[in-house]
């Protein structure tokens, strides 16, 4: 038969996943979720890489269980190459290169941020090319014109902090457990938007810079405690909805000015912080309002995860790309 079957690795960062596709559907998306972080307010490499290593065999067992399939009727072993922390990359890049090798099957290596955006193929409705994708997660934050499946160009980008960073740090000062981002996103919905004002950040043309608003933010905080120690409390949920205000704000500008530039309306957002619902809310309005087609994908295909890794090595598999059994993980990969 034809069947194309792959099993999917993602081990970039702190999420260690496994997923089977048949023929392009995915079947099952199996992530362990590391807490050992928790209580050091950021992802500790070497911790991670240690639960990757716990977590990586019976995550593909169970994928490979609910999958229905067989191992003997892989059609290859897919994997993340990078970027991402070297540490966890290893482990599954090891891994993936091990288990090819044993059921002598082809090895696909992954871009991570290239996988982000094709996690829209997963489901319907599908974008249609070209399309322009803001990418927004931990490590990153992009805007991408994608003009088939692995043909992306990258034409604008943040300079300094991804914008998740600026989440997280800023939840940091706040006095939240890692990862902010989500907690923002929660009590943002009790507060008020314009309570605050911090800064929006112009940078030129397509690129972006989130480091500026932690440093106001630190300042702010800094001054106002010095008058009421109970500050923050008495005032997290405005706090909250007033810097991801502009966190929102800095990401949409851009967005509109590259739709503006290219002349593209169709528009998805990718990456974990897609997730957060001040963007998604903002920029549903403005997709209607503009008349722009916008793709958002499935909250569980937002965050890391290996469905969205099985996805683009389905597109590689059909064009025939395929890796050699001596690929090393890249910390720094290009789109
Ligand atoms: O894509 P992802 O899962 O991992 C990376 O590749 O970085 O993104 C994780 C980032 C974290 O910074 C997290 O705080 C942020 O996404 N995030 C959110 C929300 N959910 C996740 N940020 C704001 N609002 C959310 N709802
Ligand atoms: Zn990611």
């Amino acid at each position: 038969t034809n069947d194309i079957f792959i099993l999917a690795i993602e081990s970039s960062c702190d999420e260690t996943s496994a997923s089977v596709i048949a023929d392009g559907k995915v079947l099952n998306n199996i992530v362990a979720t590391q807490s050992v972080h928790e209580k050091y307010g950021g992802v500790v490499p070497e911790l991670a890489s240690r639960a990757h290593q716990e977590n990586l065999i019976p995550v593909v067992q169970e994928a490979i269980l609910t999958s229905g399939i067989s191992k003997s009727q892989l059609s290859a072993i897919a994997f993340t190459r990078g970027p991402g922390l070297m540490g966890s990359l290893l482990v599954g890049v090891s891994f993936a290169k091990a288990f090819a090798y044993s059921l002598n099957i082809p090895l696909i290596e992954v871009n991570h941020m290239n996988a982000h955006i094709l996690a829209h193929f997963i489901e319907d409705p599908k974008p249609n090319f070209p399309f322009i994708c803001l990418t927004v997660s931990g490590g990153h934050t992009q805007l991408v014109l994608v003009k088939d499946p692995l043909t992306m160009e990258v034409i604008g980008e943040t300079q300094d902090d991804a914008v998740g960073e600026a989440f997280d740090k800023t939840a940091k000062l706040l006095g939240l457990p890692y990862p902010g981002g989500p907690l923002i996103d929660k009590y943002a919905k009790l507060g008020n938007p314009k309570a605050f004002q911090f800064p929006i950040t112009r940078m030129p043309e397509l690129n972006y810079s989130f480091s500026g608003i932690k440093t106001a933010v630190l300042y702010f905080l800094r001054d106002q405690l010095k008058e009421n120690p109970k500050f923050i409390e008495e005032n997290l949920a405005d706090l909250c909805a007033s810097v991801q205000y502009s966190l929102v704000e800095m990401l949409l500008i851009k967005l509109k000015l590259a739709v503006k530039e290219y002349g593209v309306k169709e528009v998805a957002i990718a990456g974990g912080v897609s997730a957060n619902s001040g963007l998604r809310d903002t920029l549903t309005k403005l997709a209607k309002e503009r008349g722009w087609n916008l793709y958002i994908p499935k909250f569980e295909y937002c965050t890391d995860n290996a469905a969205m890794i099985a996805m683009a090595a389905h597109f590689k598999y059909l064009k025939g790309e395929f890796s050699s059994m001596d690929v090393t993980p890249l910390a720094k990969m290009k789109i």
